[in-house]
C-alpha cells in the first residue's frame, strides 16, 4: 500500500492547487486532465462516460441536495423504495416519498437507480413473515405478493426510472449459499426458503413486463470481488444460470462497502483483481456497476496518512471500473461523511466517525474525491 499512499500524497498537492482555481474557470474547462484536477465528478462522468452517483436519503438538507446536483450525474435511493418504507401494512403502498424523489431526480437531470424491490435483510416488509405464516399456501401467496409489488412499483415509474435493483443481496453474507437459517447476523432469506432460487427469475420477469425499457440489476454485497473468492464465484455462477434460463437481467451491482480490515479481505484487494472480476461478469453478458462504495477511515488508522490511504482504496475501485469495459457506473453510499449509514449501523457505530465518503462534514472535497476522478479518467473511449 506504501506506493499508493505516495501517489495519493501527490494527488493531495494537486487538489490544493485545484482549490485555487475559480469555479467558473473550472466549469469552462473543456477536458479534464488525467489527474482530474479542477474537475467535478460530474464533469469526469461526462468525459469518461461512466455514471457517477451518490445515495440519496429522504432526510438530507437542501444544501446537501445541492452537493449532489453539483458533484454527481446519478443518484440511488438510499431507503425510499425499500419494501419496509413503502408498505407499512400488507394492504397499503405509500408513494409519497418515491414520487418526490423521482420528480427531483428528473428535474435535476440525474439518472436514478431505484433501490430495491426485494431484500430479505434490514428493510423487508415488516408484516411479511406473519402474512406467510398464516397463509394456507405460503408459496402461492408470496409469488402473488412479489408480482403485485414489482408490477405496481415498476409500472408506476415506467419510463422515469432508468435502473432497478430488482433483487438485493440474495446470497448468504459469507460463503457461497443462501441464508436458509436465522443467525444472529441475518434473518433467513424468506424469499429463498419459501420459493427457492426461482424467486429471482420471477421478480425479473415481472419487472421487465412492467417496464420493458428499464435496466434491471441484481445487487450483491461482496467483501472482495475476486475470481476465486467463494462468494464472488457463487455470484458468477448465479448470473450464468439466470442468463442460461433467459431471465431478463441487464446488470450486476457490486456494493463495495470496504468495511473489513487488514486481517480480513479488503475491498478490493487490488485494482487488477477487481477488473478481472468485472470482466468475468461482462463475459456473461451483463453490465456492472459499483453501487454502494464507502471506505471506513478507522480501518486505516495505523497508516501514516489515513486520508491518503483511504483515497488509495477509492482509487483502486475507480481504476478497475475505468479499465473494465463492462463497468458503466460508480456510486458512493452518501455524499458528506456526516450522512453515512455506518455511524449508526450497529456493527460499525463503535468506531464512529467512520468518515467513509468523498465530501467531509462541511461538504469540502476530500483526497478520495480527487482519487476517484483520476481513476475514472483512466477510461479510454
Ligand atoms: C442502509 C441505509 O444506508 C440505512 O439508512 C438503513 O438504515 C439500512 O440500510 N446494503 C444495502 C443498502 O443494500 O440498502 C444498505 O443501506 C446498506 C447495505
Amino acid at each position: 500500500m506504501a506506493g499508493r499512499v505516495t501517489t495519493s500524497a501527490l494527488l493531495a498537492a494537486l487538489a490544493l492547487s485545484a482549490a485555487a482555481l475559480p469555479a467558473s474557470a473550472a466549469a469552462k474547462q473543456k477536458r479534464c486532465p488525467a489527474s482530474g484536477v479542477g474537475c467535478s465528478l460530474k464533469q469526469v462522468a461526462a468525459q469518461s462516460g461512466i455514471f457517477v452517483g451518490a445515495a440519496l436519503s429522504n432526510k438530507i438538507s437542501a444544501t446537501e441536495k445541492s452537493d449532489i446536483a453539483a458533484n454527481f450525474n446519478a443518484v440511488t435511493s438510499e431507503n425510499a423504495f425499500k419494501w419496509s418504507e413503502m408498505s407499512k401494512t400488507a394492504a397499503t403502498t405509500d408513494f409519497a416519498a418515491t414520487d418526490r424523489m423521482v420528480a427531483w431526480a428528473r428535474a435535476k437531470k440525474l439518472r436514478l437507480r431505484a433501490h430495491t424491490l426485494l431484500w430479505h435483510r434490514l428493510q423487508n416488509a415488516p408484516w411479511l413473515k406473519a402474512e406467510l405464516a398464516t397463509a394456507g399456501d405460503p408459496a402461492t401467496r408470496l409469488r402473488q405478493l412479489i408480482a403485485e409489488r414489482v408490477t405496481k412499483v415498476v409500472g408506476r415509474y415506467r419510463g422515469k426510472v432508468e435502473i432497478w435493483d430488482v433483487i438485493n443481496e440474495p446470497l448468504a453474507i459469507f460463503g457461497a449459499g443462501y441464508d436458509s437459517e436465522e443467525t444472529p447476523l441475518t434473518p433467513k432469506n424468506i424469499f429463498y426458503t419459501t420459493l427457492g432460487e426461482g424467486y429471482i427469475a420471477s421478480a425479473f420477469r415481472s419487472a421487465r413486463k412492467a417496464d420493458p425499457k428499464a435496466r434491471l440489476f441484481l445487487n450483491e454485497l461482496l467483501w472482495d470481488a475476486r475470481v476465486g473468492d467463494p462468494k464472488s464465484d457463487a455470484l458468477l455462477a448465479l448470473v450464468a444460470r439466470l442468463k442460461k434460463a433467459r431471465v431478463p437481467i441487464d446488470g450486476v451491482g457490486i456494493q463495495a462497502h470496504a468495511m473489513l480490515g487488514t486481517s480480513s479481505p479488503w475491498f478490493p484487494s487490488t485494482t487488477a483483481s477487481l477488473k478481472r472480476y468485472i470482466d468475468a461478469l461482462g463475459r456473461l453478458g451483463v453490465k456492472v456497476e459499483i453501487t454502494e462504495l464507502d471506505v471506513r477511515l478507522p480501518l486505516l488508522a495505523d497508516q501514516p496518512d489515513p486520508l491518503a490511504a483511504q483515497a488509495a482504496v477509492f482509487r483502486r475501485v475507480a481504476s478497475a471500473c475505468a479499465q473494465a469495459r463492462a463497468c458503466t457506473g460508480l456510486t458512493v453510499w452518501g455524499q458528506r461523511d456526516s450522512d453515512s449509514w455506518l455511524d449508526s449501523y450497529s456493527l460499525t457505530s463503535a468506531t464512529a466517525p467512520n468518515s467513509p465518503l468523498l465530501l467531509d462534514r462541511e461538504g469540502k472535497r476530500k483526497l478520495a474525491y480527487q482519487a476517484v476522478a483520476a481513476g475514472l479518467l483512466e477510461r479510454r473511449r
